[in-house]
Formats: C-alpha cells, structure tokens, sequence
C-alpha cells in the first residue's frame, strides 16, 4: 500500500542522528597516501545517505550498507532486497569480492522454461514468480557489515527506513516509465497496484516496505531469510505457484571469492570473478587493447577504426563468455587459461584489422532493463564497487504482498536453452544451463583500479551485456585517452557481443559523431541506437593530490568529494 503525503524532513534527519550515534567499533588502520573520501552514486538520496555515513566516521562498507538499503527503497526499479549483486572491497588493504548473487531455487531444473515442444515460453524467465531466484542482497549486506562493518547494523539501516516510512520524492524520469512498464507486466502480476502511483511524481511511500526493514534492523538477516518476512516471501510464492520455498530461503549462502586480478600498463585491475562474465572481459579486453597498441596509434577515440578493432576484440570475448561461463561451483570455468598473457596474445592476433571477422546469427537487443551500481572511497583509502539488481527494471514485477519489495528475474541470465538468446541477445549453453541452487551467469563487473597500493579507480556501471564493455570504455577514456572523470562517463559508447557480427550499437542519447558513423557503415557494419540507454557509469577517479568523481550524464547520480 502507497500513501501520497509531504516528505518529512524531520523523520530523516532523526534517522540521521540515529546513524551519527550509531556504536562505533574499531576504524581500519589509515593508509599511506590515501585520497580524500568520495562517492558517485546513482541518485541524491544515495549520495546524501553515504557522505552522512562517511562524515560521522564510518567506512566504505558502513557507507556501502546504508546505501545499499536506501536504493531499496529510493531506487526500486534496481536497488533491492529482493535481487541480488557483487561486491568489490579493498579494505584495510587487502581486495574482497563478495558474491550474494541469487540462487536457482532447488526444484529448478534446466528445461522449466520450454513447453511440450521444447521451445521457450515467451517472457516466462522474464515475469512472474517463476522467474525470481532466490535473493542475496540481505545475506550479502549482512555478510559485509559482519567482516568490515564500524557502525552498528540498525544505524545503518535507519535512513532507508525513514525514506520508506516518510517518502521519497519521484524523479521525473522514474514517473515517466511506470506506464509503459505496467504494459511490459500485462496484468500478469501485481506491481501495478503497488508502483503504479509512482506515475503520478510527488512523494512516494512504502509502509510494508519499512516494515520489513525495521524487523531487519533488529533481526538482520534470520528474519528474510528464516522469519517473518521469508513466510511472507514463502505465501507469495504458494500464492503464485512459484517455485521458492523455505528451504532455498533458510540454505541461501553467500561467498566470498577471489577477485580476479590482472596487472595492465602498471596498474593492478581488481575485478569480478565468475560467476560473473564481467571480470575476465574487462581483463581481455584491456590487455587486447594493449597488445594491438600499435593499431590504436594515433587513433582518435570513438573514430570508426578505433571502433572497430574494440568491435573485433568484443567479439572474441562474447565467444568465450557463450562457450566458457558460468556458476564455477557447478562448472569447470577455465579462468585461469582465459585471462593468461599466451591466451590474450593469441586472441589478438585474431583481430582482423580490415575487415569484419564473419560468425553468424542475429539477436535483437530489448529495452528497459534496470540494475545499479556505486562507487565509494573512504578517509582511509578503503573502496567498495557495488553492482547489484533485479536484472529487468522492477524485476520479475511480483511485488511480495504484506512486504512492498520485488522479486527478481534474474533466472532469464541463465541459458533457458542452447543457443537461444537472453532478454540482452546473449546465448550459452551447458556452462550456464539452469540446475538446482547453482548461480546464473552475470556481466555485473564491479572494478577497482589500483595504482601501487593505492585507488586509481572505483567504478562499475548497470547495461547488462553492456556492462562490461562500458566500464572497459570508461578506464581507457581515462587512463589511454587522457579524459576527465565527467569526460569519460560523458562520452559516447558503443557496443558489440559477437551477435550479430555486423552489428555496432551506440548510446541512445550520446550517439557516435556522424563521420564515425559513416565510415563504419562503409566498412559493412550497421550501426544502430542500442535497444535501451547504456548504463549509467558511476566513476571515482584518483591520483595523489586529486579525486575526480562523475555520475554519468545518461542517470540521475549524484558525485562529490569529501573535503
Ligand atoms: O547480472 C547481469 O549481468 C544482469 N542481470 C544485469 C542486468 C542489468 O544490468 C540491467 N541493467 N541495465
């Protein structure tokens, strides 16, 4: 239930004192040349929350966990309780990665989305019930807070609970999209009755929403995952023949991984291991560059060659990610193989420098799909890369009664069937095959750039399969372009994933200059708007003596420096 009333103020800032005073334990040690604390986040009530945090003395995972449920309630097109994420920590001078990805529930199995003929049911791995997986981000949150956290777990959480109680004012650009996303649902869930009056701007509320987090205040996560809110979650999914029950909920586990790590042109690259894809194509596609440094030279950035060596190295990566990827508790991923130098060289030498390499098949890209991302540095050089989601913009639209959150859809990144493409044009095949309890493969490329042993870069971005070759883009603007933060989550990007290969799409509403264009359809591409806006890129950008921020100009973020 919604309730339209004036935000107050007041209720928000007691919910700030709350978290000044919350207890703190012990800081991490300082670090020795560490920048100045920044943020870039992709909205005001995000940013607000986090320099409060940062300000009272907390660190970036404190930052990161208030944040983290304030998106949950000011962002729930993408921020979650009810999906699932990555996140990236260099803290105390050691890297984390942390995976509270969702899980296939136990009784899925690798054909539940295919009818009597074995074709895939339209949209059934995109809306309803069945295409939830079981949520991470409240175990992950937990799970982080438990290692690194300083502030006490309900301070933390007091702001979000306060936007839920009191309200948040709708951006604009969020009303805009309510209708056409009640018309995506179809009647086929109930997000309408619950989001539907987010259509109309003005202050928005979420009572069961606060609700629920309040009992997560208190009893952290044994309450969403084995109390009150897991039997709401459980009703919902009996209701709507899901296939989510108690046991996928009270067996939910996160994991702390290694990230993978990657040494490039002196910098050390900190990045997302499977079961994300984004990690490994960043690294290759990072050192591919590197390797054809001769071609690039005195290339201008997104001129039509330029593009199209990236073009041809995006294409050998897709390859991989269809051939290779998937959850490495249930599939043998050859990480290792794939991002070693004699690998990386080989696929380098494969680029053809004049012509398009021909693999065939077409896939479509779609529109309107939401995840998010943050980036954060505290007073002590500690950084936190958090991507997480509910795949699709307001997930799989089925909002659990009595709860006010939303179920994922994250069960359509799993490859419903060989060779068929996702909802981002994207195919796989056993690797990433749906199997009881096992992760879906992801592009959510959470990276820290380290120079030394200091913060370089902290950025990531939403776009699904874009995701990746957007925060490649985003690191050469600044480290091989020369550009500024704003000048590099500002520029136009481009996209290619192997299908089809002739294929460039460019940002909707910063599209590639007209001459690139051109040159490029010269050659044989076509070059086309892409489906859905390239994501919104949340950039901190460091050096001694300087900390750049930018929230790209395609969202709604809000940047700053802590001075
Ligand atoms: O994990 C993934 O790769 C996707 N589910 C992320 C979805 C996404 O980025 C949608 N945002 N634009």
């Amino acid at each position: 239930m919604n309730f339209r009333n004036t935000l107050s103020i007041n209720s928000f800032v007691l919910a700030l004192v709350a978290l000044l005073l919350g207890s703190c334990v012990s800081h991490p040690a300082p670090e020795s040349t560490s920048p100045k604390a920044a943020y870039a986040m992709p909205d005001k009530y995000a940013a607000t929350t986090v320099e409060a945090v940062l300000n009272s003395g907390g660190n970036a995972v404190d930052a990161a966990v208030a944040a983290s449920f304030v998106l949950a309630v000011t962002f729930p097109e993408a921020g979650n309780i009810g999906g699932g994420g990555f996140m990236l920590a260099r803290m105390n001078g050691q890297n984390h990665f942390l995976d509270y990805r969702e899980k296939a529930p136990l009784t899925a199995s690798r054909d539940m989305y295919l009818d009597a003929d074995g074709n895939v049911v339209e949209k059934s791995s995109l809306i309803g019930i069945r295409a939830a997986g079981v949520p991470g981000t409240v175990a992950g949150l937990w799970a982080a807070h438990q290692k690194f956290g300083s502030k006490s777990w309900a301070s933390l959480l007091a702001p979000a609970i306060s936007y839920a109680e009191n309200g948040f004012e709708v951006h604009p650009k969020k009303a805009k999209v309510i209708p056409s996303t009640i018309e995506w649902f179809d009647g086929k869930v109930n997000f309408a009755e619950h989001f539907g009056s987010m259509a109309d701007g003005g202050t928005f509320k979420q009572a069961d929403l606060a609700a629920v987090l309040r009992r997560i205040a208190k009893q952290g996560p044994n309450d969403f995952y084995q109390g009150e809110t897991s039997s709401l979650i459980i009703a919902q999914s009996a209701r709507d023949k899901g296939l989510i029950s108690a046991n996928d909920l009270a067996s939910y586990q996160v994991v702390w991984r290694k990230p993978l790590i990657a040494n490039w042109r002196g910098y050390t690259v900190v990045t997302a291991p499977p079961p994300s894809s984004g990690g490994f194509a960043v690294i290759q596609l990072l050192k591919m560059k590197q390797l054809l440094g001769s071609e690039f030279e005195g290339l201008e950035p997104n001129s039509a060659q330029y593009i199209h060596l990236i073009a041809e190295m995006e294409k050998r990566v897709f390859a991989d990610r269809a051939e290779y990827f998937g959850d490495p508790d249930f599939f043998d991923v050859p990480i290792k193989e794939l991002v070693s130098d004699a690998y990386i060289q080989r696929r380098a030498k494969e680029v053809k420098v004049d012509s398009i390499s021909t693999l065939e098949h077409a896939k479509p890209g779609l529109d309107s799909p939401s995840t998010t991302h943050f980036s954060i540095v505290d007073q002590w050089g500690n950084a936190v890369s958090n991507t997480y989601t509910l795949n699709w913009s307001y997930g799989s639209g089925v909002v659990v009664e009595g709860a006010g959150f939303i179920l994922n859809n994250e069960m359509d990144d799993f490859s419903t069937k060989p060779g068929v493409a996702n909802a981002y044009g994207v195919v796989g095949g056993v690797a990433n095959e749906i199997q009881p309890s096992k992760r879906m493969l992801s592009s959510m490329s959470p990276t820290i750039l380290l120079d030394g042993d200091d913060i370089r870069m902290v950025v990531g971005t939403p776009g699904g399969s874009t995701i990746f070759t957007s925060v490649f883009q985003s690191i050469i603007n600044v480290i091989d372009n020369g550009m500024s933060a704003t000048e590099s989550v500002s520029a136009s990007r481009f996209h290619h994933q192997l299908l089809p290969a002739d294929l460039i799409t460019t940002s909707v509403s910063i599209p590639l200059n007209s001459k690139a264009t051109l040159e490029l359809e010269n050659r044989g591409y076509r070059v086309e708007p892409h489906g859905f806006e390239f994501g919104d890129l949340q950039l901190i950008e460091s050096r001694p003596g300087a900390t750049n921020t930018a929230s790209d100009p395609r969202g709604i973020g809000v940047s700053g420096v802590i001075e």
